[in-house]
């Protein structure tokens, strides 16, 4: 039975109970319309911890789109009952006004990591997930916390944050679960239209295939600018950014010898896709 708490003060007494019976407390942080990959990381909670919570929460302070954050989905009746099945035994869901009292005005921001990419076309974005994620860690107090690696430059700006604040907790990356099609689960797949659903594999069937063609020797920048080309070719209004960067700092990289990435976000009708791989 997957208990629901939604007051943090609740939240911490359940939490100082268990910590009592030396338990270890995982965490897997959501904003909901849970899907696979998000049970994946409850599953990799549960095989790794005494007690698994899971936080949903869409936090208005990473949306600096307004739009978006109205047509996020949230269908929290139908994410108890995953939970429920993966026997997860908090979800934590807090209101708005439990994660940002009257008055509240701090803001988290990690430079460096939190700069390209997303941070260059969502302005803000990653103030508010360093905000809400330092918030989440504060009131769950849990000893491990998953992340999907679907969002790669997210992992690596909360794994800056924790060792830069010395958070008591570990950062565990999970891998990107996808479709049979190669389609990386996201809750935003559900707002494509039937066509946009059939192009959008084209997204991680280009990059892999322009990941060999580095792997084998050839110059990053003409493979990524043939990629983007395809991309578009495919059906995509834009491309964002297609870049190949270090795995862990995120500064761009030319040649391969270092752990690399290739990370995409890309606009499918109205549905903004992100991706990465390994390179
Ligand atoms: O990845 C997400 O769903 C969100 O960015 C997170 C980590 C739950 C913070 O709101």
């Amino acid at each position: 039975m997957t208990e629901v708490i939604r007051s943090a003060a609740a939240l911490r007494d359940r939490v100082a109970a268990w910590k009592r019976s030396g338990m270890l407390v995982g965490v897997v942080p959501t904003m909901g319309a849970l899907h696979d990959g998000h049970l994946s990381l409850a599953r990799a909670a549960r095989g790794q911890s005494d007690r698994v919570i899971v936080t949903i929460f869409v936090n208005p302070m990473q949306f600096n789109n307004p739009e978006d954050l109205k047509k996020y989905p949230r269908t929290e009746a139908h994410d108890l009952a995953l939970l429920e099945a993966e026997k997860v035994d908090v979800l934590f869901a807090p209101g708005p006004d439990e994660v940002y009292p009257e008055g509240f005005a701090t803001k988290v921001s990690v430079a460096g990591v939190s700069a390209p990419m997303e941070g260059a076309f969502r302005p803000g974005h990653f103030d508010g997930v360093a905000t809400v994620v330092t918030k989440l860690f504060g009131m769950t107090q849990a000893g491990r916390a998953f992340f999907g690696e679907k969002d790669w430059q997210q992992v690596q700006v909360v794994t800056r944050l924790v060792r830069d604040l010395n958070i008591p907790i570990r950062i565990i990356p999970c891998p990107t679960i996808r479709e049979e099609d190669g389609l990386a689960m996201s809750s935003r797949n559900v707002r494509l239209t039937a066509a946009e659903r059939k192009v959008a594999p084209a997204l991680h069937a280009t990059m892999q295939a322009a990941a060999e063609a580095i792997r084998g020797g050839a110059e990053p920048g003409v493979e990524l600018a043939e990629a983007r080309a395809a991309i578009l070719a495919a059906g995509f209004s834009s491309v964002e950014y297609l870049d190949l960067r270090d795995a862990a700092t995120l500064e761009t990289v030319q040649t391969l010898g270092r752990p690399a990435r290739m990370l995409v976000a890309a606009v499918l009708g109205e549905v903004r896709l992100i991706d990465n791989i390994a390179v």
